[in-house]
């Protein structure tokens, strides 16, 4: 669907990678010779969707950032992901859209931010992929004893790219809560959140396994 708003998309890169485990903030990290942060920008640039590109890093790294994404506005994130997606929304003041992708997403096809977008333009406040969960899920106690099993079939485990209508977004960040994801601040609000269909690629490389998958990954592409 050919889309009439200005889209903005905004990266969180400003993580320092704890449980990778590397000695360098993880968006730095590279597969092949391209960063975790150069790859998540080519792939929101490249969906065409996307009218303007905002990165958010750690402060030292803020010229690297430069020189790596030169078409992106680079800015410094905060201490939790949410402040850094604060930071990014202050620089994006003109979007009627903005989608949040995390740069640890690094393989995430390009159609995925197509088809939020889509979502998006046809009236969905809020969108965010998700895919069914494959594993048996427990809730457990502090000990590690098992509670109880929850149905797994109606449970999503939700990726980025997440969009939403942007002053929906800006009033879910004015009270400055704090979420893993930025669709729980929105459905904090009330207001419904719409899960469409993920990718696997879109797997958020966290710790050293997913980083040997994600390499393993380019490497068969190529
Ligand atoms: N992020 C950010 N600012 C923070 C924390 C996280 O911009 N203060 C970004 C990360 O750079 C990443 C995305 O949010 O692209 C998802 O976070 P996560 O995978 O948890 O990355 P890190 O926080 O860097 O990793 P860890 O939690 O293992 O330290
Ligand atoms: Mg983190």
């Amino acid at each position: 669907m050919k889309n009439s708003h200005r889209v903005a998309a905004l990266i969180p890169a400003a993580g320092s990678g704890t449980r990778l485990g590397e000695s360098i903030p993880k968006a730095f990290v590279d597969i092949d010779g391209v960063t975790l942060l150069e790859l998540s920008a080519a792939a929101a640039r490249s969906s065409g969707v996307v009218d303007r590109l905002v990165v958010i890093v750690p402060a030292e790294l803020e010229s690297r950032a430069a020189q790596l994404v030169p078409d992106a506005d680079v800015v410094v994130g905060g201490a939790e992901r949410s402040d850094s997606v604060r930071a990014g929304l202050a620089a994006a003041a003109d979007a009627d859209l903005i989608l949040v992708h995390d740069a640890a997403r690094a393989l995430t096809p390009p159609t995925l931010f197509a088809e939020v977008v889509d979502a998006l333009s046809a009236g969905h406040p809020a969108v965010v992929p998700g895919i069914p969960v494959a594993d048996t899920l427990k809730h457990v106690d502090a000990d590690g004893t098992v509670l109880d099993t929850p149905d797994r079939a109606p449970l999503r485990a939700v990726q980025t790219p997440q969009g939403f209508d942007a002053a929906l977004l800006r009033r879910a960040h004015a009270g400055g809560g704090d979420a893993t994801d930025d669709a729980g601040l929105v459905e904090a609000m009330g207001v419904p959140v719409r899960v469409i269909a993920g990718d696997h690629l879109a797997f958020k490389i966290t710790t050293p396994f997913d980083l040997t998958t994600a390499r393993l990954l380019q490497e068969a592409r190529r």
